[in-house]
């Protein structure tokens, strides 16, 4: 099945994801998988988890993500069709209190978790937070609870936030996925990431895994925000 007729508006992710308008003037967002990966089994499983996600989300807590419009297969691959959130991506900081913007963000992600969702890679890009409102993107490294957990992030998500034990090969849990958005936030307030990304994605990989962040390394953040976010970067369900 081919997508329905659409007018490309922009290139959100070239060969990748793209904001499209459809018949009725809707933005929509249209993702595929880029050619050299179509044929990978992981790629196939990733976008086939990012639907199911956004099925269960629609059903089990509406509102804390886009919304599958639709989902197919043509001549070019899968693709998957959702509806476009004007919220801006939390690395864009359109945000005016970072307490409240995270407290917010706190309570979506316990929303997804008790649908029974994992996000699998809630950074700076993948997670949409300002003053209206706060939304998951990207669903496809995260996992459904009650489902086998066909792939994870170990190697694939954004090394910069990704929680130690995720970088050991444990699969996403609900407290990786804190670990992730306390991070990001972190990281986007600081202006600069946790975990340096020097050395290559092994040398940062066999550094992460071994993680234990000092308190010190949010010194710059004002309190609460800094302890409640610490919170989260010292649990030993994620480290
Ligand atoms: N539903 C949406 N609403 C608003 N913006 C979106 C939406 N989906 C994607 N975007 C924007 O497009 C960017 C890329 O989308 P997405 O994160 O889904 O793809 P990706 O990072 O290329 O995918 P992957 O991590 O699976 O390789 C996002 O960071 C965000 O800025
Ligand atoms: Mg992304």
């Amino acid at each position: 099945m081919h997508p329905p007729p659409l007018v490309p508006l922009a290139v959100l992710r070239p060969e990748r994801v793209a904001l499209v308008e459809d018949a009725a003037g809707r933005k929509l967002v249209l993702k595929r998988i880029p050619r050299r990966f179509r044929l990978e089994p992981h790629a196939q499983a990733a976008m086939a988890t990012e639907i199911r996600a956004l099925e269960r989300l629609e059903a089990q807590a509406p509102g804390v993500a886009a919304r599958l419009v639709a989902a197919g297969e043509d001549d070019r691959g899968p693709w998957m069709l959702s509806t476009f959130l004007p919220t801006a991506p939390l690395a864009h900081r359109r945000f005016s209190a970072p307490e409240a913007a995270f407290a917010r963000s706190l309570e979506v992600l316990a929303a997804v978790h008790g649908a029974g969702v994992i996000h699998g890679d809630p950074s700076p890009e993948n997670w949409l937070v300002d003053d209206g409102g706060a939304f998951g993107i990207d669903f496809d490294l995260g996992r459904l609870l009650d489902e086998e957990c066909i792939i994870h992030a170990a190697v694939r998500g954004t090394l910069a936030v990704a929680a130690p034990a995720l970088l050991r090969g444990a699969p996403p849990n609900a407290a990786t996925d804190r670990y992730a958005l306390a991070a990001s936030f972190a990281a986007v307030l600081l202006g600069a990431p946790l975990r340096t990304l020097t050395g290559g994605p092994i040398a940062v990989l066999a550094r992460g895994a071994e993680e234990k962040l000092p308190r010190s390394a949010l010194d710059a953040i004002a309190r609460p925000l800094a302890d409640t976010l610490y919170t989260y970067l010292a649990d030993p369900a994620a480290t």
